[in-house]
């Protein structure tokens, strides 16, 4: 029988023949073996998927806000699994009654503009409104709020936010989310933007460092793609991924 440690160390060697440039890592880690969140994972269909890294860092950040007053929203939900470990967290805890806000067309991407480049296309991730429903029937604390963004942004605009997960892949609608809540977060809230840093959403990436140009706060890139920010904790614009 060959050791885990030889099959990694094989499995690099014949990667890195195929694909010179691809970023191995670690399988040596506790959280992929948690059972609540590999059954998490099962209940989407991403065991095998490359959201993963993501995932677990949208659960550890909620766990930051814990104490933080106000609701929480996400900015293009797909089939929900963003939403789950939020709606997750918000019953989780005893301190607030939060409600969690979705906000999607589900109708899909909306037209994308040039700086958004060429991979995403006008209808990409459409996912009925039922999807989500049916994957956040254990919760109850939560709103739809069906329309292209920012259409349904009045709905919540007397109130405040501990957590948003903008993840809609595109300029305009990224930028138009940042604008929303930014001003709208809690001191010690969190922003993630999900599509940060990745080479497929320029235009995601553009418009989240448009809208910190003169904040104090920046987004901190994750190594899997995606990044975040604290309300009212700044950073360094020194090293920031730019575009
Ligand atoms: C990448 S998926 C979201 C994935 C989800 N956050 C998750 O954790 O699995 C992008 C979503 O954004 C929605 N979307 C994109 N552009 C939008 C817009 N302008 N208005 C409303 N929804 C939009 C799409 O319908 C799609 O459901």
């Amino acid at each position: 029988m060959l050791s885990d440690e030889f099959r990694f160390k094989l499995l690099v060697k014949l990667g890195s023949l195929i694909f010179k440039q691809y970023p191995f890592k670690w399988s040596q880690l506790d959280w992929l073996r948690n059972p609540w969140f590999r059954s998490y994972l099962e209940k989407f269909g991403e065991e095998r998927g490359f959201n993963k890294e993501r995932r677990w860092i949208l659960r550890e950040l909620m766990r930051l806000v814990e104490m933080v007053p106000g609701d929480t929203a996400e900015c293009g939900a797909f089939e929900g699994a963003g939403s789950y470990l939020i709606c997750h967290a918000n019953a989780a805890n005893c301190n607030f009654n939060r409600v969690h806000h979705v906000f999607d067309s589900f109708e899909g991407l909306s037209t994308p503009a040039a700086v958004d480049g060429a991979y995403w296309h006008k209808g990409d991730m459409s996912r009925g409104e039922e999807i989500v429903r049916k994957n956040l029937t254990e919760f109850s604390a939560y709103e739809l709020h069906k329309g292209w963004i920012p259409e349904r942004f009045d709905d919540v605009k007397e109130k405040h936010f501990a957590f948003v997960h903008i993840d809609v892949d595109l300029y305009q609608p990224t930028l138009d989310s940042m604008n929303f809540f930014y001003q709208r977060m809690n001191p010690g809230g969190i922003i993630v933007c999900d599509d940060y840093g990745f080479t497929t959403c320029p235009g995601a990436t553009r418009a989240v460092n448009e809208t910190l140009r003169n904040k104090p706060e920046k987004m901190i890139a994750l190594p899997d793609g995606g990044g975040f920010l604290i309300k009212g904790i700044s950073a360094s614009s020194r090293g920031a991924l730019d575009t």
